[in-house]
């Protein structure tokens, strides 16, 4: 199996390197994908075509749980260009592969702002709309303009716009499988498994204006006494915040936030401040309320708590961490450990606060 010699494939390939929490499992096979020939050669070959595949970006919103039985796609399509200027916006295209922060500094340097506030997440640009990143007020789909994707069983290459996209919050149309029935009668398009991103363009709105009034922004306007930043002051201000409460995946292993913040009615929100007034909460347009999962967390007592060397980050409780990254010898947190203790915070804020916390990450 697998031995195309028109493919580059890597056999027993240790996934280690290649996911943000650093844990330990291997690929039975791998092929690095630099453009869609690849996929295309690979597509030709009649037995690579009928085998399980998994598309690997930049492994940061990823907990592997074993060794990986589908065939390892690992996305390294690369270049980073204008594509064009309009009166509105500067349309901008980078290689899934390209590394999003290093993107994302490129666009400022360049000249083209609007990804500031999504400076420093880890991860790849190829995966940004897979769960639509986002921080500090601007989510990937405010700025997102179209996507290149090839179809992992036709090898047919597609376009998607925003709308095609489905995205919501940490969501989009690659985070589910296509089902034939929903409740609605309708065929839910689903891309799971199914699409391997190529390209993705953005469109960074001209003129420039910040985005501001999220708490930690405002902090950092009031210290440096500047009510009207540029965008690269607000770029060495996120990168600021994040490196205070988030852990550098390179020395700690993690896969940033490890929940979703859940949302809940009014009513139910009402129902819990009247326990807990402390509640960190944010009402919605809808009405209804968005909580902090961080907060839920840290209120059940898991901040700095542990499972094997599986632990929840000291400074934020929405990050779990990996303990064992880093030291010598150690093969650190297992997948499994980290479930474990996804699992007992999960009972522990469902029965203090009765609120069913999901998980971000892909879990694998
Ligand atoms: N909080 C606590 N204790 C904690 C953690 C948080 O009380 O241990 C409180 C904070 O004091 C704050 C509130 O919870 O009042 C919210 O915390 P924070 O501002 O850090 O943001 P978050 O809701 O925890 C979200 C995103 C982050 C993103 C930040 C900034 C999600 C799941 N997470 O975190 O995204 O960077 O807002 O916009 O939406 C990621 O997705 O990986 C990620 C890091």
């Amino acid at each position: 199996m697998f031995d195309n010699p028109a493919m580059l494939v890597q056999k027993n390939v240790p996934l280690q390197p290649f996911n943000t929490f650093h844990i330990v499992a291997k690929a039975h096979a791998l092929v690095r994908i630099t453009g869609e020939s690849d996929v295309q050669a690979l597509l030709a070959d009649p037995e690579m075509a009928a085998v399980p595949k998994f598309v690997l970006g930049g492994g940061s919103n990823i907990v592997l749980t074993g060794d990986v039985r589908a065939l390892v796609l690992k996305v390294e399509v690369m270049g980073r260009r204008l594509v064009r200027e309009t009166a509105k916006a500067f349309i901008v295209e980078a290689g899934a592969g390209e590394n999003w922060h290093d993107f994302v500094t490129w666009t400022l340097d360049a000249g083209y702002p609007g990804l500031e506030n999504m400076a420093l997440i880890p991860g790849t640009v190829g995966a940004s709309p897979v769960q639509n990143i986002g921080a500090y007020g601007v989510e990937l789909q405010d700025r997102f303009d179209s996507l290149d994707a090839i179809d992992l069983q036709t090898g047919q290459l597609f376009t998607l716009n925003a709308a095609q996209c489905a995205f919501g919050y940490r969501d989009s149309v690659f985070k589910h499988v296509s089902a034939s029935d929903t409740e609605a009668g309708h065929r839910a398009v689903g891309l799971k498994d199914r699409a391997l991103i190529l390209r993705v363009r953005f469109a960074l709105p001209k003129p420039w204006e910040p985005v501001l009034g999220y708490a930690d922004i405002d902090k950092q306007m009031a210290e440096h006494q500047c009510t009207q930043p540029n965008a690269q002051q607000l770029y060495d201000w996120v990168c600021a915040i994040r490196r205070a409460k988030l852990p550098d995946p390179d020395v700690i292993g993690n896969a940033g936030s490890f929940f979703k913040n859940p949302t809940v009615s009014s009513e139910q929100c009402a129902d819990i401040i009247a326990r807990d007034p402390k509640l960190v909460h944010y009402v919605l347009a809808d009405g209804s309320v968005k909580l902090a999962a961080g907060w839920l967390i840290d209120a059940c007592g898991w901040r700095g708590k542990s499972v094997g060397q599986a632990g929840v980050y000291e400074k934020q409780a929405l990050v779990l961490v990996n303990r064992g990254t880093g030291l010598v010898g150690g093969s650190g947190a297992t997948g499994g450990e980290v479930m474990l203790l996804a699992k007992a915070i999960q009972t522990s804020v469902y029965e203090r606060f009765g609120i069913l916390l999901e998980t971000e990450p892909v879990i694998i």
